[in-house]
């Protein structure tokens, strides 16, 4: 068990496309997944991605089986481990929402998604992992495996009005949710 360093906007390492995992249910996986379990608890994010702990993998974690006190009406999204994701849109129909990142920390930004996708990949056994979400989900997964092709959300921010500090934007809250 380790909470691992949180790499920042201006890493070069978080502008990397992952390397696809190669070998499922080993040790070094299984506690590299430890690690990154530890270390969203730690910063109460609501997913990670593993090049944000600095690790050249297409591997992201996201959801929970608890519903956030702070979020009541946002979606509950299984606890997933996604490996070597394959992400597709349904439709052309996008949506747009609040975002915030680890590595960005302090800030949000409204950014657009896809409304509906279809994923693919396998978890941390090899075994398939086949699903058609929307909303919240759809948004958590996009964001996630952003993270594996070098993105970070500033980049799909289109509206620079609606971006900046989450103090200024939503004064009051001082415990926030980040991914
Ligand atoms: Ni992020």
């Amino acid at each position: 068990m380790a909470v691992r360093e949180i790499l920042k906007m201006g890493d070069a390492r978080l502008l990397r496309v992952a390397k696809p995992v190669t070998g499922f249910d080993s040790d070094a996986l299984h506690l590299l997944l430890t690690d990154m379990l530890d270390t969203m608890r730690a910063a109460n994010g609501a997913g990670l991605a593993a090049p944000q702990i600095g690790v050249d993998l297409q591997l992201v974690i996201f959801g929970s089986n608890d519903r956030n006190p702070r979020y009541p009406d946002r979606p509950i999204v299984p606890p997933t481990v996604l490996i070597n994701p394959v992400i597709t849109p349904v439709g052309d129909a996008e949506e747009s929402d609040w975002e915030g990142c680890l590595s960005v920390p302090g800030l949000r930004g409204m950014v657009p998604r896809w409304s509906q996708i279809h994923y693919t990949g396998f978890d941390q056994y090899g075994d398939t992992i086949d699903r058609t979400v929307e909303g919240f989900h759809a948004r958590v997964v996009q964001h996630e495996c952003d993270h594996l092709w070098g993105k970070l959300y500033p980049m799909r921010v289109r509206d620079f009005s609606q971006f900046g500090y989450v103090d200024v934007l939503f004064p009051g809250i001082t415990d926030t949710l980040d991914d």
